[in-house]
């Protein structure tokens, strides 16, 4: 049994998406972004990567700390709750890896993890990463764009759409192990998708590390896509599969919460998430809330992408 949106959305209530994929409707009184504050123990970074950092990707705002950014985290593989990923992230084996790119392309290929970090020069870029449940941080990835990617797999003329699928193994991701009547769960593997114009986008980047090292297991090892001017579950962790389609891809979050979780899910501040308002939130290590900004800041870059659509509509 799948939840479905009517099964968890009191509109009256006001839960974290935590919440609602427990189904613990008891809890219902918190804020989306009180998360848990339970300590978990800061992750060890990988091994040291370099990347020459892009002086056109950087933000004036400090960078949250490595800590905070490898220890809050959302990945639901693991379990709900914020500090499930750093805690339990030893299950994931990043290797030996292959990611499979396929569907509409002229040359379609399975890569070695070990070939997808020699693909192209590894850049440093700091974004800002801005979740659905209204807090953000400042991160320092490293990766290339996702387009150099692309451009080697050839899109054919009927790609519109590319499909990104993350890992499934229960043996590797314990919250994907069955559960009780179901409940608690995505409908797993975890899927996204993006138009293709979206993901052929400069600002979109093939992730593979963060803080000068690689990528740690709990934020999304051993690649990721990062798309900054997205809520963050737009950005999918532990990919195994990037598929080019001529029709928009089923999302995860959009099956569990069609009404919530939009398949555009663009960093909007006035388009309120039906059951909190995405008007401010809250930066990690700071007190005070920040104004979010349109595209989360990058609407001079992307905003064209999206001339002429009703962004409340596709939300
Ligand atoms: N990818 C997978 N496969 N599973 C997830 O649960 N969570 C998303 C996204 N990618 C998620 C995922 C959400 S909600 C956010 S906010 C970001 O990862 C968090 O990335 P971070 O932990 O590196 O900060």
């Amino acid at each position: 049994m799948r939840l479905r949106y009517s099964d968890v959305t009191p509109s009256t209530l006001y839960l974290s998406r935590r919440e609602l994929m427990a189904g613990a409707l008891a809890l219902a009184a918190v804020g989306g972004d009180a998360a848990s504050t339970t300590a978990a123990a800061p992750a060890p970074a990988g091994a040291a990567l370099p990347a020459t950092p892009n002086p056109a990707y950087r933000v004036d705002d400090a960078p949250t700390k490595f800590e905070a950014a490898s220890t809050y985290n959302n990945f639901y593989e693991f379990g709900v709750n914020k500090e499930d990923p750093s805690r339990l992230g030893h299950t994931l084996k990043p290797r030996p890896w292959h990611v499979q790119v396929d569907g509409l392309v002229a040359r379609p290929k399975t890569f070695d993890v070990e070939e997808i970090l020699k693909l192209a020069p590894l850049e440093e870029r700091i974004y800002l990463l801005r979740c659905v449940e209204a807090w953000s941080m400042v991160i320092p990835w490293i990766g290339y764009p996702l387009s150099a990617l692309l451009k080697q797999a050839q899109p054919r003329p009927g790609a519109k759409y590319v499909e990104f699928t993350t890992l499934k193994d229960p043996e590797q991701f314990p919250a994907q192990k069955p559960t009780f009547f179901g409940l608690g769960s995505l409908d797993w593997p975890y899927t996204e998708g993006l138009r293709l114009d979206e993901a052929m986008h400069p600002l979109t980047l093939l992730t593979v590390g963060m803080y000068g090292h690689v990528l740690p297991n709990q934020n999304g090892a051993p690649l990721r896509v990062v798309i900054p001017w997205k809520y963050g579950f737009k950005s999918a962790k532990s990919l195994v599969r990037i598929r080019l389609t001529d029709t928009e891809p089923k999302t995860a979050w959009n099956k569990a919460a069609p009404q919530e979780y939009g398949f555009y899910s663009n960093v909007n501040p006035n388009v309120d998430h039906p059951r909190w308002s995405q008007g401010t939130e809250r930066r990690i290590g700071e007190f005070r809330r920040r104004k979010t900004l349109m595209f989360n800041g990058y609407a001079d870059q992307v905003a064209s992408l999206y001339t002429g659509m009703d962004l409340k509509k596709n939300y």
